[in-house]
């Protein structure tokens, strides 16, 4: 494996993350996609862990790459436009291990609806504030390195408008 990170999360537990292709599974339950809508960061707010990118468990039948995009839309409306894979992490918890894929995905259109799931909707964010770690308001699992190594290693790989 070219590049491992392996870290602590927010509650302890082994964090193992990689920019390689698909390094821990070739069927990842999960999926976590960071998104951009038109010159923001575009945010879901979980109804109890707070400010997070949408994302969540790939579904029986389902590709990765299709749960990305349903999850999208049902946490905030938004449609993908480019959908680009970024790397995978997995997480050692209590009781099972977790395997994510993590996505860059550029959102053309937000669709307004009036219900979201677990979230209240859209969050849009102009900067990721530099104190997310100790910030209340944020998710756990933007908490630990998952989310920095991945807004470096996007800020190489993608273009920003
Ligand atoms: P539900 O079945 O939706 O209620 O989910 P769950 O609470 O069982 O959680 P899930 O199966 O999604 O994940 C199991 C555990 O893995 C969670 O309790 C977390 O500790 C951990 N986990 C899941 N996703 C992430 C993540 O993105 N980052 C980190 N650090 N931990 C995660």
């Amino acid at each position: 494996m070219k590049d491992l990170y392996t870290f602590k999360d927010y509650y302890g537990n082994l964090v193992r993350l990689s920019f390689d292709d698909h390094p821990f599974s070739s069927h990842p339950k999960h999926v976590w996609v960071i998104c951009r809508f038109k010159n923001n960061w575009l945010l879901t707010e979980h109804l109890s862990r707070g400010l997070e990118f949408p994302g969540g468990k790939v579904e029986e039948g389902e590709k990765p790459i299709e749960a990305a995009e349903r999850e999208v839309f049902e946490e905030t409306g938004g449609i993908v436009e480019q959908l680009v894979y970024i790397g995978q992490y997995q997480v050692y918890g209590k009781s099972e291990c977790v395997v994510k894929n993590i996505y860059f995905a550029n959102i053309g259109e937000l669709i307004d609806k009036n219900h979201y799931y677990e979230t209240k909707g859209p969050r849009l964010l102009q900067g990721i504030p530099k104190d997310v770690k100790n910030n209340r308001a944020f998710s756990f699992i933007m908490k630990d390195d998952v989310l920095n190594k991945s807004i470096e290693r996007l800020t190489d790989e993608v273009q920003f408008e």
